[in-house]
C-alpha cells in the first residue's frame, strides 16, 4: 500500500501538482486558524511583498494579503506540519533528485476583497523555490466566498481549486497560478521547499 506521502510524491511526479483533502482534522484546522486570527489581532502580520527578500516591494495591485513567517521551533506546528514537510522533502529528493535542502513557510491571511494576481513562485534572480505547498484553513468555506486558486497546467488548462479547510495542495513552483478575489476571510499556510539553505 502506498502511504499518503508516497501518493503525493508520485502524483506530483506524474502531473506536477497534487490535491489532498482532509490532510488536517477539523480540530487542527480550527486551532491553526485561531492562531492566525490572534496573531493578526496582535499586529504581528505584515503586508505581503513581491519578489525575493533582497528586493522586496509591496504592490497592492498585484497582491493584497498579509503574512507571518513561521519559526521552525513551534512545538505545535512541528507535530501537525513540519514533521510531514521533513518527510516530504526526504521522499521528493529520492524520487526527483531536486536536492531540496530547506523550507520556508508563512501564515497567509486574505481579508475580504484581497487577491494575488497571476505569478510564479520562483524568480529569475532566485530560483531556489522548487515546490510550493499550501494548506487551507477555511473550515466553513462555502460556494461564493471566492478566493479560489487558479492553477495553470501544461496544456493551458486552468484548474480552479477551492481553499477548503484541511485541503493540502503541492505543485511545482514554476507553474503559474493566481488567487481570485476573496469575499470572505481566507486563511492558509503557504510555503516552499528550496534547493538552497538559508544557513549558507
Ligand atoms: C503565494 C500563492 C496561493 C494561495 O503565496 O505565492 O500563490 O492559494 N498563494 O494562497
Ligand atoms: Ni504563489
Amino acid at each position: 500500500m502506498e502511504t499518503a506521502i508516497e501518493n503525493i510524491v508520485n502524483t506530483v511526479y506524474q502531473q506536477r501538482y497534487c490535491i489532498t483533502d482532509g490532510f488536517l482534522s477539523d480540530t487542527e484546522v480550527k486551532t491553526l486558524k485561531n492562531k492566525i486570527i490572534s496573531l493578526y489581532q496582535s499586529n504581528s502580520f505584515k503586508k505581503a511583498g513581491i519578489g525575493n527578500d533582497k528586493q522586496l516591494i509591496t504592490n497592492s495591485e498585484i497582491r493584497s494579503d498579509y503574512i507571518f513567517w513561521l519559526e521552525k521551533d513551534d512545538e505545535q506546528l512541528n507535530q501537525i506540519f513540519f514533521s510531514f514537510i521533513d518527510e516530504l522533502i526526504t521522499q521528493i529528493n529520492r524520487r526527483f533528485f531536486l536536492g531540496l535542502k530547506d523550507y520556508e513557510f508563512h501564515y497567509a491571511y486574505y481579508p475580504s476583497g484581497t487577491f494575488y494576481r497571476k505569478h510564479r513562485d520562483s524568480f529569475k534572480s532566485d530560483d531556489a523555490r522548487k515546490i510550493t505547498v499550501l494548506l487551507y484553513l477555511n473550515n466553513n468555506w462555502k460556494n461564493g466566498d471566492g478566493g479560489e486558486l487558479l492553477l495553470y497546467t501544461d496544456n493551458n488548462d486552468v484548474l480552479k481549486i477551492e481553499p477548503i479547510g484541511g485541503r493540502l495542495l503541492v505543485f511545482e513552483s514554476e507553474m503559474e497560478h493566481e488567487v481570485l478575489m476573496s469575499h470572505a476571510d481566507r486563511y492558509s499556510i503557504t510555503g516552499w521547499l528550496k534547493n538552497k539553505s538559508r544557513l549558507i
